[in-house]
């Protein structure tokens, strides 16, 4: 079966391709035409997934999944959430979103945080799916590690005492959000279409 990732991130794409059995081949954005920004305008993560995956069947009649994420900071009564792409400013980097977390967060004793992600599946008939996934974990005092993206080097996933940046890709996949919703993805593509 042929689907098409519908993100523009390609740290997502390497993150997901790593997840996928060899039965379903993986097509990028660009590997379908599509160049242009996919809308993101919902206030749910839930919305968001779905409003992209949809941009993509609309216009490209594509099969495709695309999913949402938000870090949900208890001490910050579940902010980011569905705002963390832009939490520090429309133009704002990975960098400032991080560095406006930790300054609200300075003397606070409660760092529990989590990951949230939504994937939302078109399939080539038009039947829509919903998948999540999430991971507990902490926000650490300052940034650690170089590797993934986004919020990676202030998140430390329960039960470990790195953060997703000082962990390799392989690593991560094992407990992610990202990866937990994928998971959910390919059980049901293998019960759905046995074979991919
Ligand atoms: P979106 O799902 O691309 O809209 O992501 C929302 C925000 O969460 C962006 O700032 C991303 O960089 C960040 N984000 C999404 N997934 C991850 C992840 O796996 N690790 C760290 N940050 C992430």
């Amino acid at each position: 079966m042929r689907l098409c990732f519908a993100t523009n991130n390609d740290h997502k794409l390497t993150e997901v391709r790593a997840l996928l059995p060899a039965g379903i081949e993986l097509l990028s954005l660009r590997d379908i035409g599509c160049t242009e920004e996919l809308p993101e305008t919902r206030d749910t993560l839930e919305g968001n997934a779905r409003q992209k995956a949809e941009y993509v069947w609309e216009h490209y009649h594509t099969a495709c999944f695309a999913d949402d994420t938000g870090l949900e900071v208890e001490a910050l009564n579940g902010a980011p959430g569905v705002y963390s792409a832009r939490y520090a400013g429309p133009q704002r980097s990975a960098a400032d979103n991080m560095t406006r977390i930790l300054t609200e967060l300075q003397g606070q004793g409660n760092r529990r945080a989590r990951f949230r992600t939504v994937v939302a599946l078109i399939l080539p008939d038009g039947q829509q799916h919903e998948f999540e996934g999430a991971v507990d974990g902490r926000i650490t005092e300052t940034a650690h590690g170089a590797e993934g993206f986004g919020y990676d080097p202030i998140f430390q996933p329960a039960g470990h005492d790195v953060t997703f940046a000082e962990m390799s890709l392989a690593q991560k996949n094992t407990l992610s959000h990202r990866a937990r919703a994928v998971a959910g993805l390919v059980a049901f593509l293998r019960q759905a279409a046995p074979g991919s």
